[in-house]
């Protein structure tokens, strides 16, 4: 799969790159799994500074962890934990600028700095969440939020076909 990104593309046309190449992939995908799993990759390819970037896909109570690129990660997040239990419970994006000042934060990668989580939502129904580490503090901007907002549109219109 040939992969084109545009190094001098600004923030908002840098997400709505991903956005179209997003949904090539997901087009054709045939599970949820299968969708998801090129989606980290596509987003590992394309985001900078970044350590982790994956899906937590909820089942009861719980978050569990789902395709990822990074170093492996725990497996299940209780709802109302951590930065992913706390956008899934409140199902609202956190942006943190410093993971060693949220309080509850999960530690899977100790390089771990900065994150954002987005919660994935399908027909009013939260499915997972979105959850990118990167090993740099205030990683991620109001913009890169802006961008990544979209970017879950994307897949949620993309996952419906599966779901
Ligand atoms: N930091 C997350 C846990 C998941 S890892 O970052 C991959 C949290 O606090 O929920």
């Amino acid at each position: 799969m040939f992969i084109k990104k545009d190094l001098n593309a600004d923030v908002p046309s840098f997400y709505e790159d991903i956005c179209l190449q997003l949904d090539a992939l997901m087009d054709d995908a045939p599970t949820m799994v299968s969708q998801l799993a090129n989606a980290s990759a596509l987003l590992n390819v394309y985001l900078e500074n970044i350590n982790w970037v994956g899906f937590y896909l909820k089942k009861e109570n719980e978050l569990i962890l789902g395709p990822f690129q990074g170093l492996p990660a725990c497996t299940r997040i209780a709802i109302g934990k951590g930065v992913c239990g706390t956008a899934a419970q409140q199902l609202t994006v956190i942006r943190v600028e410093d993971v060693h000042q949220f309080p509850g934060h999960i530690a899977c990668d100790g390089n771990s700095e900065s994150e954002i989580v987005l919660p994935i939502i399908i027909k009013d129904q939260l499915i997972g969440v979105l959850d990118i580490d990167a090993p740099i503090k205030k990683r991620f901007t109001e913009a890169d939020e802006k961008g990544l907002k979209t970017v879950v549109e994307h897949l949620s219109a993309n996952l419906k076909r599966n779901a």
